[in-house]
C-alpha cells in the first residue's frame, strides 16, 4: 500500500485525489495539476497530493545512461535520466550536457549544432546574441528529445588557466550573469529547463573533486556568487547544480549556507538543486539543501533512494524536507512547459542553426592589435600564406562533458594528461582556409601545416600577407598554462620575423601570452568558434563585418602577475586548500588595485572604424544614472561597446564594472546612450548587516573603452542605504 506523505493540505482532500486519482485516471478530474491555467506550486502540490513517498523520492535521484548496459528501450544516451511516472502524466527527464551545443556523451557524432564557446559568446556583450543561441540550442534539445539541459555555466573566469573557462564567460559578475541569464532564458523559450552551474568556487580543473576553495563571505558574495544571482535572477532557471569542490570546508552539494540560505532563502529561487555528477558525499546534503543526486552511480552510494526514505521513516530528516525537494523538481517541470509540452523529437534545420552560431562567432572575435591598418584584408594581396592549427580542415573546439562533435568533425588523439574519458582533440567542419580562399579574388593562397617553421617562414617571406593560425586545447578535467603548445610561440616568431605583415589568429579557450606580439601585425582572438567559425574568421578578416568583439577577460602579461602565479594544487595531495585572498577583486580589479599593466585588459577589442565619447552625465540619488553620446568618427559603420566603470565610493578607491552598451553607427552617426547601475555593484556586502550596504556620499566613474583607459570621468552624489539580499 502507499505510504502517503500528506503536508499542506488536510487529510480529506488528499484521500479524496488519492481515490480520484486511483478510479479515474487520465480523466481531468482526476489529474487536476494538469489544468494549465493553475500555478506551477498549485499544480506541485496538487500531483504529490496524489504521489507516495516513494514516488516523491524517485523524483530524487537519477542515473547516468552512459553507463548502463545495455541502455533500457526509449533512454538516450547522455548525461542524466529520470524516469517519468506515468501514472500521473509526469514526463521522465531527459538531461543532456549543453555549455555549447546539445553534447554528444557516447555517441560518436551526429547533427546537433555548436554555439561558440561560453567565452566566445561572452566576447559579444551581447544579451540578444546570448538569448538566440540559447534558444537555437534548446530547439535541438527538444528536437533530439532531451528536455534538461545542463548548460548555465557562470563561473568567474577568476583563475586564467582553469581549462573549463571557454564552457564558462567572464572575470565580471555584471556581464557573465547577464549573459548567462539570457542564455538561459532562450533555452527555456522552448519549454525545457535549463541549470546554471556549478555553484560555486569551482573555478579551477585541478583537484577539482575535493578541494577547498576559501573566500571570506563579502568577496564571495560580491563576485562569484553574485555571478550567479543575477544570472537566477535574469533567467530563472529550473534548476541549478551544486559544484563538486568545498567552500570553505564543506562540500558544495552540502553546504547550507550556499544552498538553503543564499541561493533558496535570500535569492528566493524556487526551482531544484541537482548535483554534479559524482559530487554527493553523505545524506548531509539533503538536509542541506540538494534536491536531488545526479549521475548517481559515480558517488558512492545512492543516498537519495533507499537511506534517504530510511531516514525519512526513522524520523533522521523531516518529511516536509522530502516533500520539499520533489516539489521543487515538480513545480519546475510545470514552470518550465516540460509537462504541458511533451517532446516531440524530429529533424533539426541545421543550416538556420549553424547562421545562429555563425551570427555569434563573428560578433565574438576580438581584433586585439591592427598595426597600420593591416587589417581588413583586400583582395589587393596577390600571395596569401596561410600557416597552422588545421586551418585548411576546421577550428578547434574544447573538450569534455560540453564536447559537441558535429558530423564531419575531424579527431585528433587527445594529449598525454588528459582525462581518459574524451572524445580527444575535435576540430568543427568549418575551414578558415576554405573561407579565405572564397574571398581572396585571383590571389594565390598557399597552406602549410607550420610543423616546420623554417619551410612556413621561407613561404611566408615571399607573401603579401601571412596569417598564422595558433590554438590551445583545452579540456574539462584538465588547466592549462598560459604559453601556447607545442612550439607555436616559436613559429610565430619565425614567421613574423620573415614577413612583418602577418596576421595571428588564435583559437584558444582563454587568455595567453604573446611574447611574439611586437613583431606582429596583427593579432585576432578567435575562441573555439563553433559550427560557423572558419566562416566568421574570414569575414571578419575581410571585414564584411565589424570587428565588433571585447574581452570578457583580462589577458595577463604573465604568470607573475596572477594572485597565485604558480595553479594551486598541482602535484598536492588531494583536497589541497586554495585560498581566493584577492575576494572580489577579479581581473581587471585586481590589475588596478596592485597597478599592474596586463597584456590586453578587460574590454579590450578594435573596431574597424574609430569612435568618441563626449557629453558625460552623470545622475546621482538613489543610484547612478550615467549618459553619454557616442559617435562613429570614422568611414565604416562599426558596432562599439563601451563600458562604465565605477572608480571610487565613499572612502575607497575600487573598480567595478557597472554597465556598458553595444552600439552600432554609421559612419558620422551619434547616438546618446544611458546607463543605470545596479545598487549592488556600488555597494559592499556588509556581513554583519547581512545584505548590501550602500555609503552615502560621492561616487567617481568613468566611461571608456576598456577598463584601462579611461575617456569622460565625472562623479555623482549617492544615498546611504542598506539593501536586503
Ligand atoms: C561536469 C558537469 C556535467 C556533468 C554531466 C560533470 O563532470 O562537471 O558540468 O554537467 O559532468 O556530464
Amino acid at each position: 500500500m502507499h505510504r502517503k506523505l500528506l503536508l499542506g493540505a488536510s487529510a480529506a482532500c488528499a484521500l479524496l485525489a488519492f481515490a480520484a486519482a486511483g478510479h479515474a485516471a487520465g480523466t481531468a478530474a482526476a489529474r487536476p495539476w494538469m489544468d494549465p491555467k493553475l500555478s506551477p506550486d498549485r499544480r506541485a502540490t496538487l500531483v504529490q497530493q496524489s504521489m507516495s513517498l516513494e514516488e516523491q523520492v524517485a523524483l530524487l535521484h537519477g542515473v547516468m545512461p552512459l553507463f548502463l548496459k545495455p541502455l533500457p528501450p526509449g533512454v538516450a544516451m547522455s548525461a542524466g535520466y529520470i524516469p517519468g511516472q506515468p501514472r500521473l502524466g509526469l514526463p521522465a527527464l531527459r538531461e543532456s550536457d549543453a555549455s555549447l551545443g546539445v553534447a554528444n556523451a557516447g555517441r560518436k557524432d551526429d547533427d546537433a549544432t555548436p554555439l561558440p564557446s561560453g567565452v566566445a559568446m561572452a566576447a559579444t556583450w551581447s544579451p540578444q546574441l546570448a538569448f538566440e543561441g540559447g534558444a537555437m540550442i534548446g530547439k535541438q534539445a527538444r528536437q533530439k528529445g532531451f528536455n534538461v539541459l545542463l548548460a548555465g555555466g557562470v563561473n568567474l573566469l577568476r583563475e586564467p588557466r582553469n581549462g573549463r573557462n571557454f564552457e564558462y564567460l567572464s572575470e565580471d559578475p555584471l556581464l557573465a550573469g547577464v549573459l548567462d541569464g539570457a542564455a538561459i532564458r532562450g533555452i527555456q523559450s522552448q519549454h525545457i529547463v535549463s541549470t546554471a552551474k556549478h555553484l560555486a568556487l569551482n573555478d579551477q580543473e585541478t583537484g577539482r573533486q575535493t578541494l577547498n576553495a576559501t573566500m571570506a563571505e563579502a568577496g564571495l558574495r560580491e563576485s562569484d556568487l553574485l555571478a550567479f544571482e543575477i544570472a537566477i535572477e535574469t533567467g530563472d532557471p529550473g534548476s541549478v547544480m551544486c559544484a563538486y569542490n568545498r567552500i570553505n570546508t564543506v562540500y558544495a552539494c552540502e553546504n547550507a549556507a550556499l544552498l538553503t540560505d543564499a541561493l533558496k532563502r535570500d535569492w528566493g529561487w524556487k526551482g531544484w538543486v541537482m548535483s554534479d555528477w559524482g559530487a554527493v558525499h553523505s545524506l548531509k546534503s539533503a538536509t542541506a539543501g540538494l534536491d536531488q543526486q545526479s549521475g548517481e552511480q559515480l558517488d558512492k552510494q545512492v543516498f537519495f533512494n533507499a537511506p534517504l526514505l530510511q531516514a525519512v521513516k526513522a524520523g533522521e530528516i523531516p518529511a516536509a524536507r522530502v516533500h520539499d525537494m520533489a516539489h521543487r523538481v515538480l513545480r519546475s517541470m510545470f514552470a518550465k512547459g516540460l509537462v504541458d509540452h511533451p517532446l516531440a523529437p524530429g529533424g533539426l534545420a541545421v543550416r538556420a542553426d549553424a547562421a545562429v552560431s555563425g551570427r555569434a562567432a563573428e560578433q565574438g572575435l576580438v581584433l586585439l592589435k591592427n598595426q597600420a591598418g593591416l587589417l581588413p584584408l583586400t583582395t589587393r594581396a596577390k600571395r596569401i600564406v596561410v600557416i597552422g592549427s588545421h586551418a585548411d580542415v576546421g577550428v578547434l573546439s574544447g573538450g569534455g562533458s560540453s564536447q559537441v562533435i558535429p558530423i564531419g568533425s575531424i579527431r585528433f588523439p587527445a594529449p598525454k594528461g588528459a582525462p581518459p574519458w574524451g572524445s580527444g582533440i575535435v576540430y568543427h567542419p568549418s575551414s578558415p582556409l576554405r573561407a579565405i580562399r572564397a574571398r581572396a579574388g585571383g590571389a594565390e593562397v598557399i597552406y602549410s601545416d607550420g610543423a616546420d617553421p623554417a619551410a612556413s617562414a621561407a613561404l611566408a617571406r615571399h607573401a603579401d600577407v601571412v596569417l598564422v593560425f595558433a590554438n590551445q586545447w583545452a579540456t574539462e578535467g584538465l588547466d592549462v598554462s598560459l604559453t601556447l603548445p607545442d612550439g607555436q610561440d616559436g613559429l610565430i616568431a619565425a614567421v613574423a620575423e620573415a614577413n612583418p605583415h602577418t596576421v595571428v589568429v588564435l583559437e584558444t579557450g582563454g587568455p595567453v601570452l604573446m611574447p611574439w606580439l611586437d613583431k606582429v601585425g596583427a593579432v585576432l582572438e578567435a575562441w573555439y568558434p563553433g559550427a560557423r567559425g572558419g566562416e566568421a574568421i574570414a569575414r571578419v578578416l575581410y571585414g564584411e563585418v565589424d570587428a565588433a568583439g571585447r574581452l570578457p577577460v583580462t589577458f595577463p602579461a604573465g604568470e607573475d602577475q596572477l594572485p597565485h602565479p604558480q595553479l594551486p594544487g598541482a602535484g598536492a595531495p588531494e583536497g589541497f586548500t586554495v585560498d581566493y585572498p584577492e575576494g572580489s577583486d577579479v581581473g581587471y580589479r585586481w590589475y588596478a588595485k596592485t597597478a599592474r599593466k596586463p597584456l590586453f585588459p578587460f574590454g579590450h577589442g578594435l573596431s574597424y572604424t574609430r569612435f568618441r565619447y563626449s557629453g558625460l552625465k552623470v545622475a546621482g540619488g538613489r543610484t547612478l544614472t550615467v549618459s553619454f553620446k557616442v559617435t562613429n568618427t570614422g568611414d565604416r559603420a562599426g558596432i562599439d561597446t563601451p563600458q562604465v566603470y565605477l572608480t571610487r565610493s565613499p572612502g575607497r578607491t575600487q573598480q567595478r564594472l557597472l554597465g556598458w552598451s553595444r552600439t552600432a553607427l554609421k559612419p558620422g552617426e551619434s547616438r546618446v546612450v544611458a546607463i543605470t547601475a545596479d545598487r549592488r555593484l556600488l555597494a559592499d556586502w556588509d556581513v554583519h548587516a547581512h545584505g548590501w550596504r550602500l555609503g552615502g556620499g560621492a561616487y567617481a566613474i568613468f566611461v571608456g573603452p576598456d577598463a584601462a583607459s579611461p575617456a569622460l570621468e565625472g562623479a555623482s552624489s549617492v544615498s546611504a542605504a542598506t539593501l536586503a539580499p
